[in-house]
Parts: C-alpha cells; sequence; structure tokens
C-alpha cells in the first residue's frame, strides 16, 4: 500500500499530549499496514513555545522532549525551541492541529488553522463551551473533532452523532460525567468524610491541584453543554444551573485555606448522604439536559438504579430519543485518563486523515464540495 504522510501539530504536551505522541510513535508501523497512513509530528508546544521542523521532527527531538516534559521541564530547555507566535506560520505546513492545553487562549489559532484549510482535533473543552456566537462555527464545521471532551475514550460523541444521523430525535441526555466526582460520590457513600474523600482524590491524581476546579462543576457543566450543542440545542452556560460542592464563601480564599476549611463541609454531605440513603437513594453528580436547559449537581437516584451502580471514576451518558425511548441508549465505562484520552484523540486524527489527508479522500470531498 502507497504510504501518505500526515503532519500533525500537538498543542500541549502534558499528560494527554505525552501519552499521544506515545502511542503515534508505537503505533506508526500498525497504522501505516492497516491506513496508509503515516502520522509525522512537525510541531510541538507548551507555554514556553515550539519546536517545529516542517518535513517531521527527528526521532531525537521527539523523545528529548517527551523526556523533558515528563521531568517537569519546559521545551525551551530544548535547543531550537522557536515562540509561540510561529504557530501560525506552521499552520502553512497543512498539518492536522490537536488542542491538547486546557487553556482559554487558543481560540483564535483553532480558527485560523481552519481558515488555512488544516483540520483540527480538541481535547480543551474550553473553545467549545463559551459563548454560542463564537462556539458554533467549531459544532458546524466538518473538519473539526472532539470526541474525547466529553467521556474521555468512550464514544460518546461518536453515539450521538450516529442517532442524529440515522435521524433519531433525541429528547434528553443525562449522566454522571465526571470521574472525579464519581469517585468522591463513591468514597462519600462509603462513609468516608468529605475533606478526606477530596484529599484521597487529590493524591490519586484525580484532582487539579486546586480541588475546587472540579468541586465547582464547571468542567462538568461545560461537558453537558458540549453534549447540548451536538445535539443540536443552542444552549448557553447560562441556561444550566449548576450546583457547586462547596459555598460560595469559599470561593475566593486561597487554596491552602480552602483544604483547611473543607472539615466544615463533612458534617452537611455526610447528612445529605443519610437523607438519600433513609429513601432509598444514592448520590451522585447528574448532569441533565434537554432543548430548554439543564442542570448539573447532585441528585438522590433509586439504589436500583444504573447511575447507582457506577463505582469510581466510571462515566454513564444516557440518550433519550425517539427510538430509544422506554431504556435509552447508554454509553458508560472508564471516563478518564491519559492514555483512553490519548487514544480517543488518535482515532479523531485517523478519521480527520482518512477522509481530508489521502489523495483520492480529497477528489472525492472536492466533488461533494
Ligand atoms: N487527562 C484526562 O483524563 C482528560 C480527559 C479528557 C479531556 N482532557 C482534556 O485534555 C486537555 C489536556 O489535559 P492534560 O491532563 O494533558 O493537561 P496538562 O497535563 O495540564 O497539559 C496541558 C498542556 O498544555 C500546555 N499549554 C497550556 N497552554 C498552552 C498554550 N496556550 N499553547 C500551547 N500549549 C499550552 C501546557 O504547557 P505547560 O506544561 O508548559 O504549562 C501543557 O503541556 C485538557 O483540556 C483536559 O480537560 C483530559
Amino acid at each position: 500500500m502507497t504510504e501518505t504522510r500526515v503532519p500533525i501539530l500537538f498543542l500541549g504536551l502534558g499528560s494527554v499530549g505525552g501519552a499521544l505522541l506515545r502511542q503515534v510513535l508505537d503505533t506508526r508501523a500498525v497504522l501505516a499496514r492497516r491506513t496508509g497512513l503515516q502520522l509525522s509530528p512537525i510541531g510541538l508546544a507548551d507555554v514556553s513555545g515550539l519546536l517545529f521542523d516542517p518535513d517531521g521532527l527527528s526521532a531525537e527531538t521527539l523523545q528529548a522532549a517527551l523526556e523533558a516534559t515528563q521531568n517537569g521541564r519546559l521545551l525551551n530547555s530544548l535547543p531550537g525551541v522557536r515562540s509561540l507566535a510561529c504557530v501560525d506560520g506552521a499552520l502553512q505546513a497543512g498539518p492536522i492541529l490537536l488542542d491538547l492545553t486546557a487553556s482559554t487562549e487558543t481560540r483564535p489559532v483553532l480558527q485560523a488553522a481552519l481558515e488555512a484549510g488544516c483540520s483540527v482535533a480538541l481535547a480543551n473543552k474550553i473553545p467549545l463551551a463559551g459563548p454560542w456566537d463564537q462556539a458554533k462555527p467549531f459544532f458546524e464545521h466538518p473538519r473539526l473533532r472532539y470526541e474525547v471532551t466529553v467521556g474521555a475514550g468512550l464514544p460518546v460523541i461518536a453515539g450521538l452523532r450516529y442517532l442524529l444521523d440515522t435521524g433519531d430525535r433525541v429528547t434528553a441526555i443525562e449522566g454522571c460525567l465526571s470521574g472525579t466526582l464519581g469517585y468522591l460520590c463513591s468514597q462519600l457513600e462509603s462513609g468516608v468524610a468529605y475533606s478526606a474523600a477530596v484529599t484521597q482524590a487529590g493524591s490519586l491524581g484525580y484532582t487539579e491541584p486546586d480541588p475546587r476546579e472540579d468541586l465547582s462543576g464547571r468542567d462538568v457543566a461545560r461537558k453537558a453543554l458540549i453534549l447540548a450543542r451536538t445535539a443540536g440545542w443552542p444552549l448557553e452556560m447560562a441556561d444550566l444551573t449548576v450546583e457547586s460542592l462547596y459555598p460560595a464563601s469559599l470561593a475566593s480564599v486561597s487554596a491552602q485555606d480552602f483544604v483547611g476549611a473543607m472539615s466544615a463541609l463533612d458534617e452537611p454531605y455526610a447528612g445529605r448522604i443519610r437523607e438519600a440513603q433513609a429513601n432509598g437513594r444514592v448520590l451522585r453528580y447528574v448532569a441533565r439536559v434537554n432543548p430548554e436547559g439543564g442542570s448539573v449537581g447532585l441528585a438522590a437516584v433509586p439504589k436500583e438504579s444504573s447511575l447507582a451502580a457506577l463505582r469510581g471514576p466510571a462515566n454513564h451518558v444516557a440518550f433519550h430519543t425517539a427510538r430509544y425511548d422506554e431504556v435509552p441508549l447508554v454509553i458508560s465505562g472508564p471516563g478518564a485518563g491519559p492514555e483512553v484520552t490519548a487514544a480517543g484523540v488518535l482515532g479523531d486524527v485517523i478519521n480527520l486523515a482518512l477522509r481530508y489527508h489521502l489523495p483520492q479522500a480529497t477528489d472525492r470531498a472536492e466533488e461533494r464540495s
């Protein structure tokens, strides 16, 4: 089979970016044999700068970049790093651009990439969860994919697209979309105090360094918004009610003071667990959306329900549709982790490359447009 070289450019070389680069290197031969695609990393960027070679970065440079970032060093500790501003120029090489950051700053470069004819794959939810007039072009663009933004490696967006493409009418979507908050609920249910459960989640690497990033519910709300917008409901963040798992009085204290104050929340949350248990229910952090709006927060669900059966950081998404009216279509499984997330992005990259980068695929796409 003739091989087609497909340039890829990484924005972000953290846990997902690093795992993806290793997967690209480790699966090169398999991918070439199965699909004829030869993925070629031409650029790697972090906040400090860009390593770039339009002909493909050498194996030595890629290894050095992986080693540096795994050891907590920035890319500008390596020779040959250019300014981040050079990313715009690198788009002329026609790469698939990967946003593997959690940055609020990437929207302009994503737009520039699409305008330059590049394809884009996102792990970053933020560009998709801003005001609808800014996010709409991303949802509507055929050369942009974002599978891992909800459910990590689980085919949640693909499942939803399948329902829509086959003419089903989605009426509501609900689920547990946060591994971190799923873990927290399981721990609270088994009698662990709120403060101890949050500390444990931090030491297992489930939370951000400041646990309020997860406890605020903002990340789950972004995922709920992405599901709603994919379903064709152009909701805004203000259309969702979001329950934070800490009081507003602790929102602006330092991260250290927050950790010190957490034990005051032990009894209130233990009380909510007891109340739910007395009614034959368990607490889960549930996202619900429909065409009019939605909610994200703690819900007391029946003990025998599939949400109650979730343990630890598992994710669960249920699509209620015209066809799946009595029992919803459910996608469930591990919904976080750099390896499964990276594999999900790799799936998006392969999908885009097969569709837009193979010579005959380009001809077909041009014929269609
Ligand atoms: N981990 C998961 O299980 C998972 C699952 C689904 C989705 N995601 C999403 O995937 C994304 C990456 O997650 P992660 O865990 O890999 O995060 P991470 O370890 O914090 O890595 C983020 C990377 O982005 C870089 N970066 C930040 N701003 C940048 C900019 N403006 N330009 C270029 N690079 C920039 C950072 O550089 P520095 O190191 O120099 O700051 C770092 O290399 C996030 O949006 C996350 O929500 C993660």
